[in-house]
């Protein structure tokens, strides 16, 4: 459906002295890739991981932005510092920022419109917790996560955005979502999108999985229909199970 793309979340691991070598290693070992492959990594590493980037086929990501253009935001990084770095791509919505950092559906909304103005692209993420899959409510949740998330955008920004379907019980737990549970959200995603939009918006979006996504199972997730890549937490810290899953992708 829309472009794969397999694309690792580095979270808060890796120095930025280790950086350059790995990001290297990265584009060596997926040279040959048939997606899109990212690296998205914390911000003080972004400029060695640009650095590493240049001249190969891997793109390098931020995990977060602020929506403000500039200002008294004590901490905070714009769209315009990621695009001056040249990075490309943009976590936004990551479950644990909704957890821990007080990431909200309105500030994901504001981060997307702003990545989408400044040219960056935005991996926004939507997932359901353990309670809500056991309350049957998990469709209610990603329709509300989805609608608040595009709210405001036109059906040609919509087309550049990629959707990370990350089920909060799956990420980091080893538990992973079976193919099938995966299947079946992101195609509710695309059907959520095809009524905000029309069907040929709605193909066009890539949607991810992600959650324990590993090099044992990234053939399986990445064969489903709605499935069109993967962002990865702990697999993309190794250079060998990341292009694994890269190649899985096609
Ligand atoms: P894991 O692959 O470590 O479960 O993390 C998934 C994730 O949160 C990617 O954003």
């Amino acid at each position: 459906m829309g472009k794969y793309i397999i694309a690792g979340n580095w979270k808060m691991n890796k120095l930025p002295s280790e950086t350059y070598d790995f990001v290297k290693e990265v584009a060596a070992k997926n040279a040959s890739a048939s997606c899109e492959v990212v690296c998205c990594t914390p911000y003080v590493c972004l400029s060695e991981a640009v650095r590493a980037a240049k001249g190969t086929n891997v793109k390098i990501g931020a995990e977060n932005l602020h929506f403000e253009d500039k200002g008294a935001f004590t901490g905070e990084v714009s769209a315009d510092m990621l695009k001056d770095l040249g990075v490309e791509y943009v976590i936004i919505g990551h479950s644990e920022r909704r957890q821990y950092f007080a990431e909200t559906d309105e500030t994901v909304n504001l981060k997307t419109k702003k990545a989408l103005e400044k040219g960056l692209i935005p991996i926004v993420c939507v997932g359901e917790s353990l309670d809500e899959r056991e309350a049957g409510i998990t469709m209610d949740l990603i329709a509300i996560q989805v609608k608040k998330a595009f709210a405001g955008i036109s059906a040609a920004d919509a087309a550049k955005v990629v959707v990370a379907y990350e089920p909060i019980w799956a990420i980091g737990t080893g538990k992973t979502a079976t193919a099938d549970q995966a299947e079946e959200v992101c195609a509710g995603i695309r059907a959520i999108l095809a009524g905000l939009y029309d069907d040929a918006t709605a193909k066009a979006v890539t949607i991810q999985y992600g959650g324990s996504m590993n090099a044992a199972n990234a053939a399986e997730l990445l064969a489903k229909e709605n499935i069109d890549g993967g962002l990865i937490g702990g697999a993309s810290l190794k250079a060998d199970d990341f292009a694994v899953i890269v190649a899985a992708a096609k």
